[in-house]
Formats: C-alpha cells, sequence, structure tokens
C-alpha cells in the first residue's frame, strides 16, 4: 500500500497535491469538486492589503459622515448582515469553504507595509482558517529603496503577522532576491513555519500596433518548475521550513521532482485553471499516476522521498551551483 500523505505547516494532508491560491477557490461547488477529485487542501486567492486599504477608508469616510450629522444618522449605520465590504466578503468565504470542505483551507493575505490592514491576519484565523499564507509581491522601482531595506521590511512585516495570530504562517516569496539563502533564514527567524517558491511574477509586455503596455496573465508550463526546483534542492535541510513548491506543477512528474526537491507539497493553479483535462479528472490522473511510478520505482511513501534529490543529498551538489552553468555552456558547443 502506498502511502502518499506529507504533512505542511502542521497539518496532517493525504497527499502533496495542493490548490494554489488562485480563482479555484471563489466558488464554494468547484472547491468541493476538487476535494471529491482528491485535492489535500486549498489556498485561497488572495486579500489584497489595497483591497483592505481601500474599503477602510471608504468605511472611514461612510461612519464619519454618519456620525457627524444628527442622532438620526444612527439609522445610516450599516446593517452588518447586508454591509459587506470585500475584506469581509473575504472572511465570509473563509468561513463557507471551512463549512463546505473537510481538506484544510489556507487564507491568503497580499501586502508588502507593516499597519492596521494586517489585523486581518488574525480575522482570516478566526474566520476558521487552517492556516495563513502571507504574499509578499512586491516590484521595487525606487531607486533610494536598498536591497538591505527591502529585505529588513519583509522581515518586519513577517513578524508583525506572525505576532497576530496562533496558525501556522507560510511566506510566499520572489524568486528576484539577492542573497536568497539568508533572506529565507531570516523570513523564518522572523516565525514563519513555512516557505512558498516561488511567487510568479506576470510580466507587462508592449502592443505595437496601439503603442500599449498590456497585461496578460500567461499559462506556466512544466519548465518553470526548474527555479523553485533549484532553490528548495538548495534550501532544503539548510532552512528549518516547510516548502511549497509553485510554479510549473503540470503533471505527476513535476509533482515527484518537487517532493525530491525536498518540497512537502506542490501547488497547482494554471493546469487546473486552463489544463486540457477539467480540473478535477486531472487532479484524480495525477495522483494515480503518482502511485503508479512509486509502484514501479518501489517507494513506499511520499515522505521517503522527500529531499532525496536536494542538495545535501546528491552525489554532486555543485550540479546546483555555478560549475554547471560552466558545464551547460560547454557543453553546448559540443551538441551536434
Ligand atoms: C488566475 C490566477 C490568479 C492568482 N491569484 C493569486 C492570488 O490571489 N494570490 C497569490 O498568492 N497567488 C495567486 N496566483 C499565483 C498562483 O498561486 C501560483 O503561485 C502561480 O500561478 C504559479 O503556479 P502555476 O504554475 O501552477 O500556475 C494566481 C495565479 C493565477 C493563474
Amino acid at each position: 500500500m502506498i502511502d502518499l500523505s506529507t504533512t505542511y505547516l502542521g497539518l496532517n494532508l493525504k497527499n502533496p497535491l495542493v490548490v494554489a491560491a488562485s480563482p479555484l477557490s471563489k466558488n464554494i461547488d468547484k472547491a468541493r469538486k476538487l476535494e471529491e477529485a482528491g485535492i489535500s487542501a486549498i489556498v485561497m486567492h488572495s486579500l489584497f492589503e489595497e483591497q483592505i486599504i481601500h474599503e477602510s477608508l471608504e468605511l472611514d469616510h461612510y461612519l464619519t459622515r454618519g456620525t457627524d450629522s444628527s442622532a438620526e444618522a444612527l439609522s445610516y449605520f450599516p446593517d452588518s448582515d447586508k454591509y459587506m465590504v470585500g475584506p469581509e466578503k473575504y472572511l465570509k468565504q473563509v468561513a463557507d469553504l471551512k463549512k463546505a470542505l473537510n481538506i484544510p483551507v489556507i487564507g491568503s493575505l497580499n501586502g508588502v507595509s507593516k499597519g492596521g490592514w494586517t489585523n486581518y491576519a488574525k480575522q482570516i484565523q478566526d474566520a476558521g482558517a487552517d492556516a495563513l499564507e502571507l504574499n509578499l509581491y512586491y516590484i521595487p522601482t525606487d531607486f533610494d529603496l536598498t536591497a538591505q531595506e527591502l529585505e529588513n521590511a519583509q522581515v518586519e512585516l513577517v513578524a508583525e503577522v506572525k505576532s497576530a495570530i496562533s496558525i501556522p504562517l507560510a511566506v510566499k516569496l520572489s524568486p528576484f532576491v539577492t542573497a536568497l539563502p539568508n533572506h529565507a533564514r531570516r523570513i523564518i527567524e522572523a516565525g514563519a513555519n513555512g516557505l512558498v517558491l516561488f511567487n510568479r511574477f506576470y510580466q507587462p509586455d508592449f502592443n505595437l500596433s496601439e503603442l500599449k503596455v498590456v497585461h496578460s496573465l500567461d499559462l506556466s508550463t512544466s519548465a518553470d518548475l526548474r527555479l523553485p526546483l533549484r532553490w528548495i534542492s538548495i534550501l532544503y535541510g539548510k532552512v528549518n521550513a516547510d516548502f511549497a513548491l509553485t510554479s510549473g506543477v503540470h503533471n505527476s512528474n513535476d509533482v515527484l521532482k518537487s517532493m525530491m526537491a525536498g518540497a512537502k507539497v506542490s501547488m497547482m493553479a494554471s493546469e487546473l485553471l486552463w489544463g486540457a483535462t477539467p480540473a478535477p479528472q486531472r487532479i484524480a490522473e495525477i495522483l494515480t499516476h503518482i502511485q503508479e511510478w512509486m509502484e514501479k520505482h518501489e517507494y513506499q511513501s511520499i515522505k521517503q522521498m522527500q529531499g532525496s534529490m536536494s542538495q545535501k543529498s546528491v552525489n554532486e551538489p555543485a550540479a546546483f551551483e555555478r560549475a554547471n552553468y560552466m558545464n551547460i555552456l560547454n557543453s553546448f558547443r559540443d551538441t551536434p
């Protein structure tokens, strides 16, 4: 009997296949179908710092106007059932998903600065989330901001969010960090329990006929797996974190590779949103293929596989480093 179970952020999961933060958590019925198909946990789409700040400014304006007018103003006071601002909807979605599903539900906050908005970490916890993912998506365009200042700000934000909650915290990082091992270690020392590698950055493009900057959401491919695969391999066993791999997980081989690098879970978005096969069917297929591969290669459990190809476990640790880069460039000349 093959054991697909894993643990992530202290949660016991029946297998390593997790839905990445995406619109897949927006519809309860669809989420239930993903659970029935075998997914082991779901990360919700993010609640954004900007969304919270915007809503709270609006609420502030509304309440101030109400109290300033007269006693009659009390009648303006919003009925809590009807007054559903964005973040409130989010919290309701956490509670609804928790009610509908048996698998763990991981909330997601997305922001960059410390401040009142981080109170929502606690509110997401109180709404029933089993863990929280904090996404630190940021594009540094300020020429006066140094890498050290930016990293310090992220570490402080992680500490602030962690101090507000008692559920486990994972931090979703960008691959564009000057010295990732050090930063990863500091994020964990600040209180994070897990690292989600990596945030997928959507790059703007130019439309040449309209001379406009355009944005499009491109589907990842399995080739995108290489970047998180390398970094999880390097960090595994050296940073005391549970790793989740996201970006480029499309098939059973991608999941197996994630595990061997040292991930506890593989998170999928693109394949489930836009793959040729409907998401529930695809999940079932991938789980079957993982089991078949493990049987054929005489693996009894996923846990036995985790980290087996990490940098500290392989015979050739330099394969992850600069030496590999030189080898690759040299080997190209030899290719017919
Ligand atoms: C349509 C869409 C919406 C997403 N929304 C979020 C989000 O709200 N928060 C977040 O942290 N990541 C979000 N992501 C990123 C995914 O969680 C995931 O990290 C990324 O898509 C890479 O995984 P993939 O290669 O399986 O697509 C989104 C991705 C897609 C495609």
